[in-house]
């Protein structure tokens, strides 16, 4: 769109959008909620993501979508703060970045309500959705702090895509990743420790690493405690996407990370309601090393590849 068409048209889309939510609407859609972004304060982003119609609306499937990046957002709200604090700017990698629904958010957060510099680089290996995110970027006036990358996160050099994006070689302080699906997360993971990002959020979504070792074991007529777990495919895929998300967790301890982790919006919003938010504090922990492995040979002796990653990124630190 030319500039001026495009500043014509987001004037009046903000015109529709502050007409069409009224207070009443916009009580119905955030109940009680805290929300870092209502409709009718940002319209163009709501826009640019898909999640406002053209008459200002927001479809009930949207709704989700909607909430859970705002709460997303929210909850990392203090970390980023602590990082503002100590950093004139923010740098964050959006790992499996998709449609770029937190990749803006955040950024629009950053500027229009916390007045920070944040700078984010979305990651994703799908190109044409990569496209498509700086198409939304455009549309939502964050071009300058919003850069995207089309990448395989198991091979991604973090600071020369970044020199790609912004023109400068940078690390990041900050590694997200939303529903990455399976081992992307554990990519996010390695990828955040090897830079000592200060904070790595992950939001786990189809933890399956476990589940095929898990499925292999029965294959291979293996016994123990465990064993009539790992013949139920439905059941072994829940437990082991919680068992997976513990070993992240004590994973990341062991490498100097203090982590929570939480539910982060209502399972009826979605299932994949777990975020890791990890803060790097600390010098590397044996003992959470040492239940890691504990709880891998008290489940049957299979852990994740992400353990002998994260050894490796570690040994790379000067
Ligand atoms: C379920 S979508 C989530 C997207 C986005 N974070 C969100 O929450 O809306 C997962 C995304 O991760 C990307 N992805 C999965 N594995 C990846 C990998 N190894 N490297 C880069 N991108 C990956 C997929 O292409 C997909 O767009």
């Amino acid at each position: 769109m030319e500039p001026a068409t495009h500043a014509t048209w987001a004037r009046e889309f903000a015109s529709t959008a502050r007409a069409y939510w009224t207070p009443a609407r916009t009580r119905e859609l955030v109940g009680d909620k805290q929300l870092e972004i209502l409709p009718a304060e940002a319209p163009l982003l709501l826009r640019a993501l898909g999640l406002l119609h053209r008459d200002a609306s927001m479809p009930p499937f949207e709704v989700r979508k909607y909430l859970q990046i705002n709460h997303v957002v929210r909850l990392l709200r203090p970390a980023i703060h602590e990082l503002a604090a100590h950093h004139s700017v923010v740098r964050v990698l959006d790992a499996g970045c998709g449609r770029s629904y937190l990749t803006l958010l955040l950024a629009w957060c950053a500027r229009h309500r916390w007045h920070q510099r944040v700078e984010v680089l979305g990651i994703d290996r799908d190109a044409a959705v990569i496209d498509e995110c700086r198409r939304r970027t455009e549309i939502a006036e964050l071009a300058d702090v919003v850069r995207f990358e089309a990448a395989s996160l198991d091979t991604l050099d973090v600071e020369t895509a970044w020199a790609r994006g912004f023109g400068e070689r940078h690390g990041v302080h900050g590694v997200f990743a939303l529903h990455a699906c399976d081992t992307a997360t554990c990519d996010a993971i390695v990828l955040g420790a090897r830079l000592e990002a200060a904070l790595i959020a992950v939001a786990p979504c189809c933890q399956a690493e476990l589940s095929r070792r898990w499925a292999a074991l029965a294959d291979a007529g293996a016994t123990g405690a465990f064993a009539p777990l790992w013949k139920m495919p439905h059941l072994r895929r829940e437990i082991t996407a919680h068992l997976t998300d513990t070993m992240r967790t004590l994973l990341l301890r062991a490498a100097g990370y203090e982590v929570t982790p939480m539910e982060f919006i209502a399972a009826t919003h979605t299932k994949k309601n777990t975020l890791l938010r990890a803060l790097r504090r600390a010098a590397p922990n044996p003992v959470a090393r040492a239940e890691y492995d504990a709880l891998v040979v008290a489940t049957g002796g299979c852990g994740l590849a992400l353990a002998e990653r994260l050894t490796r990124a570690d040994q790379r630190t000067p």
